[in-house]
């Protein structure tokens, strides 16, 4: 097995963190065919499920694992769809980028690595589906942009992921009110504790 294959190996399949379920729940649930990973470091699994993913992320690494040959032959033969797939990895700070065209991908991901939701909102389409948590705050900024409005969360337990989209009221009440303002969650960069959470939150956004 090559480096590249064993860094995946070691960080997502060992540690049973590949949450390939998530994928495939999301593009059953949204008819996803295009996702942007924003801070993905080598979590390569959404592009077994989507035709189109493009990951961004500073780590030095990034550029030589998704240029792999082993790499782009494990995609191959694990997808889930027809078509050829089509992937890059783009060492870069997100914050800068502007590589990409505006409003197209039907799914952006947020996955604990900062304010993704605020920084991929413009390549995102109008109606696009965000899917994050709250490690750094970043399901809590999502709440507070007008912009995305909550259709469901998403909960994980022995193997299985659930989407509901019930009661969403419940969710993003503070346990100590009021809630932080966006100010203070980008200066602690932590998650509000709520009375009721859920691991990843299901956001819909709205252009117009
Ligand atoms: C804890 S890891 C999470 C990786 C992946 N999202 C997952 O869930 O397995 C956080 C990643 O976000 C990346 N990251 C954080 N802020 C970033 C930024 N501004 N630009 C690019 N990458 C960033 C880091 O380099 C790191 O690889």
């Amino acid at each position: 097995m090559g480096k590249q294959l064993e860094l995946y190996e070691k960080y997502f399949v060992k540690n049973n963190f590949e949450r390939l379920g998530l994928f495939k729940l999301l593009r059953d649930e949204f008819d996803i065919r295009s996702a942007l990973y924003l801070g993905s470091f080598l979590h390569i699994t959404p592009a077994f499920v989507f035709p189109k993913t493009v990951f961004v992320d500073s780590d030095r690494r990034v550029q030589k694992f998704y240029a792999d040959p082993e790499i782009r032959k494990m995609v191959k033969s694990k997808k889930q769809y027809k078509s050829e797939a089509d992937f890059i990895g783009i060492q870069q700070n997100y914050e800068k980028t502007n590589l990409l065209d505006e409003d197209s991908f039907d799914l952006l991901i947020s996955q604990y690595a900062g304010f993704v939701s605020q920084a991929g909102k413009r390549y995102l389409k109008n109606n696009g589906i965000l899917i994050v948590n709250n490690s750094h705050g970043d399901a809590s900024m999502a709440f507070l942009d007008q912009d995305y409005q909550l259709v469901g969360v998403i909960n994980h337990s022995n193997g299985n992921w659930r989407y509901s989209s019930k009661n969403l009221g419940d969710y993003f009440v503070p346990k100590k009110p009021p809630h932080p303002s966006v100010e203070q969650i980008k200066s602690v960069m932590r998650g509000v504790v709520y009375t009721k959470s859920a691991g990843i939150y299901v956001f819909k956004l709205s252009k117009d």
